[in-house]
């Protein structure tokens, strides 16, 4: 563990720098038909057999349904300033589409409330990969109905919460609903097409600009953005053909995302690259996605190595690698963002989620888990330097606060800095969230020291 940055921060983060921890609705919720909740593509994902590591499911997780106050009391118990969760869509309207779920509805604003109480800041996702499973049957994310949708339930939450909320994010991750769920097939729905993907990608993007849009009409307050996971695209070596891979993988996972929202244009390259398999864009699409953005929540894991060869063997890095077999790699998070300034006029940037899963071993009560507070460390550190060379950074926030479904890893992956016993729903803060909240505590009395130096100013 880095001890200079646990005693003594040497970061020089402002005093309106928002420190948070992060979930998802299906990753911890359970409680998959209560109260009138219907089925989300990823309750259908978990049935069929060979989709999920463990043969595991959403229906109990983290039982937060029915824990969230404990789980309130934690959050606060950090200290951090704000909690990102998101809201399980099928739980609010069940169908995706007709009546709305007060009982659903209800929740949400409960533990809206709860963190207002607790002085919490209330970070809202919508979609965070949950879709009505209804929808899915009228062709989901590459049926064009499918944003109008996704519109009127952006509409309907801020509706009921905008007031309480300091941001609103459209979509977690498009591209993971996109590729992973639509091309590879590893994730829910389970297609495996590429055309259906893109499709998917353009309608994803279409209905967050769009609901932006309707969000403002609306007078809606809150900061609305939405959430990419990035990273940097390194070529294995500096062949010509390596080359070429980075620049077209940089394409589908970065610029296929960042050039539309921040420059209202497709990377030329990357649609060259799909030909017949582009997605059909109609005339005003582009200029509705590029509507302006309050903040670009970035999720940060791990740098990407491409190679014309094929895979690329994450040992020849050198580097610790985490249980999900991703390389601990922090400067990639200084080099992302420095790149992402230089190349788009960035509005201010979070990072909505970092973490790692690491093989944690709980005993007496505890969880020594060195290398996930080194991780933590480090990357903080590494946002720190680009905070410095310029990049408007606003917050970050680690992924996870509990243990908790880890999609097609299912339970096996633990990324909390707070342990989860899932036989007795038990929570314990592991050495990692002791650190962060002893970082936090650093933080606030720089923050302190700072305004009593403002203060005093004007006697100087
Ligand atoms: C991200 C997801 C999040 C979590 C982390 C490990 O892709 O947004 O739900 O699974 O990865």
């Amino acid at each position: 563990m880095n001890a200079t940055l646990a005693s003594k921060p040497p970061t020089d983060f402002p005093a309106d720098f928002v420190w948070g921890v992060a979930t998802s609705a299906f990753q911890i919720e359970g409680a998959p038909a209560a109260d009138g909740k219907g089925p989300s593509i990823w309750d259908s994902f978990c049935q069929r057999p060979g989709t999920i590591a463990d043969n595991s499911s959403g229906d109990i997780a983290c039982d937060h349904y029915r824990l969230w106050e404990s789980d309130l009391d934690l959050i606060a118990g950090l200290g951090v300033d704000a909690y990102r969760f998101s809201v399980s869509w099928p739980r609010v309207r069940p169908g995706g589409a007709g009546a709305w779920n007060a009982k659903g509805l209800d929740f949400y604003e409960r533990l809206v409330d709860g963190l207002l109480e607790r002085g919490l800041k209330a970070y809202l996702t919508l979609n965070h990969w949950d879709l009505p499973d209804e929808l899915q049957a009228q062709g989901g994310w590459a049926h064009r109905d499918t944003v109008h949708r996704f519109v009127e339930y952006a509409r309907g939450m801020a509706t009921h919460l905008g007031d309480r909320l300091s941001a609103i994010t459209t979509h977690n991750e498009p591209w993971v609903m996109a590729v992973l769920g639509h091309e590879t097939g590893l994730f829910a729905p389970g297609i495996k097409d590429r055309a259906v993907a893109m499709q998917a990608a353009h309608h994803l993007l279409l209905s967050h600009g769009l609901a932006l849009q309707a969000l403002r009409a609306d007078g809606c307050r809150s900061e609305l953005g939405i959430v990419l996971n990035l990273a940097p695209v390194q070529p294995a070596t500096d062949s010509p053909e390596d080359l070429a891979q980075a620049r077209l993988e940089d394409g589908r996972l970065l610029r296929w995302y960042m050039d539309p929202l921040l420059r209202g244009a497709y990377p030329q390259d990357v649609l060259d690259f799909l030909g017949a398999d582009v997605p059909q864009v109609q005339p005003g699409d582009l200029q509705a996605i590029a509507a302006p953005m309050d903040y670009l929540g970035v999720n940060y894991y791990s740098r990407s190595v491409a190679s014309a060869a094929g895979p690329w063997d994450v040992h020849r890095g050198g580097r610790e690698i985490t249980e999900m077999g991703w390389e601990v790699y922090p400067e990639g998070l200084t080099e992302l963002l420095l790149r992402l300034h230089r190349d788009y006029a960035l509005p201010p940037v979070y990072i909505t989620e970092n973490g790692g899963a690491f093989p944690d071993k709980l005993a007496n009560g505890q969880v020594h888990d060195a290398d996930r507070t080194r991780y933590l460390a480090q990357h903080i550190a590494a946002v720190a330097d680009a905070m410095r060379q310029g990049v408007p950074m606003k917050g970050y926030m680690v992924w996870s606060l509990l243990d908790n479904f880890e999609w097609a890893s299912g339970y096996a992956k633990r990324f909390g800095i707070v342990h989860v016993d899932y036989e007795t729903q038990h929570r314990t803060l592991k050495d990692s969230a002791l650190w962060y909240r002893a970082f936090l505590q650093g933080q606030r009395a720089a923050r302190g020291v700072q305004k009593r130096l403002e203060a005093a100013l004007p006697e100087l």
